[in-house]
């Protein structure tokens, strides 16, 4: 598959080891929850959620890790880099449904085209966003206060703990009129996503996780992003999958597998 070649319209900071790249990249025609593969020529291609799509520019906010990651930064406003995609399973929802949007690391960010879009049919929401310390916490001036709820490990911003308590916490608060229309969303480190989705099993509402493996191809070729046991790729019947069903993956929560193949714990 030939990637698009488009340009870097803007490089904002968004918070430590975080930068959010807008490319110029009409008509990409993606879905909340979905990913594009990045192209950096001479370094390697990779996966990235989108953080917002207009029809006009493609937003992706992006930690700094390794090597990939690294060569991006030092990227300038103007250069080029390479896009194919979208690809992936969306996330979906009802009109006029509640989303509760649960995001860990760089997860608040698909959360936050979630919502974005999720608000045209007339949804409400609650977003909920934890990190270790507050200059990891991604997106959490984007939306109003009122519906933003954090979680910090030091407390150092919101609740000390985990995001999934202060998900609980609103979930019993919600009427049963709201209970009805509720969905969580989650993107996160998989053991925030293993909480999330068993606190949503508990109060009976639905949920719907990004499940995310080492991803070659993007499109169901490579293997590599396969489950075990039940084969199935993450790059095209996930990322997204229904709470139920990422709780039966013999693997979710348990481990995952590096670039190489080989099982890495969680
Ligand atoms: C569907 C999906 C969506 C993602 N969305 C985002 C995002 O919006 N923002 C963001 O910062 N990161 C995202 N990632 C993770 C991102 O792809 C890696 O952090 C990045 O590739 C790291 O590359 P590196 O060379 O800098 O570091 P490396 O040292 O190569 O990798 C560091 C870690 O990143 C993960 N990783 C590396 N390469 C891949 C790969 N090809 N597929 C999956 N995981 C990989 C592994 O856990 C690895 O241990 C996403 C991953 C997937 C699968
Ligand atoms: S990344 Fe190649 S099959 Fe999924």
């Amino acid at each position: 598959m030939k990637p698009t070649i488009v340009k870097i319209l803007n490089i904002e900071e968004e918070a430590e080891n975080v930068l959010t790249f807008t490319l110029d990249y009409p008509a990409l025609n993606s879905r909340p929850g979905q990913f594009v593969m990045l192209w950096l020529p001479g370094v390697d291609m990779k996966p990235f959620s989108i953080a917002s799509d207009d029809g006009k520019e493609l937003k992706l906010s992006i930690f700094k890790v390794k090597k990939f990651t690294t060569a991006l930064f030092e990227a300038k406003i103007g250069d080029k880099v390479g896009v194919t995609g979208p690809f992936g399973n969306p996330y979906s929802w009802k009109q006029g449904a509640h989303v509760l949007a649960v995001g860990g690391g760089y997860g608040s960010a698909p959360l936050a085209y979630l919502i974005n879009e999720a608000k045209k049919d007339d949804c409400t929401f609650d977003l909920f966003i934890g990190a270790r310390r507050k200059n990891l916490l991604l997106y959490s001036n984007k939306f109003p206060e009122e519906f933003t709820h954090i979680a910090t490990d030091d407390g150092s911003e919101g609740h000390t703990g985990y995001v999934t308590e202060i998900l609980e916490e609103k979930i019993k608060k919600l009427s049963s009129k709201d209970k009805k229309r509720a969905v969580v969303y989650v993107c996160g480190p998989e053991l925030m996503e293993v909480a999330a989705a068993k606190v949503s099993q508990k109060y009976n509402i639905p949920s719907q996780i990004s499940v995310e493996r080492f991803m070659k191809c993007g499109f169901g070729v490579c293997g590599q992003c396969c489950i075990d046991d039940t084969g199935e790729p993450m790059c095209i019947q996930g990322p997204v999958l229904s709470g139920e069903h990422a709780l039966s993956l013999p693997e979710f929560g348990k481990y995952h597998r590096t670039k190489a193949g080989a099982v890495e714990k969680y």
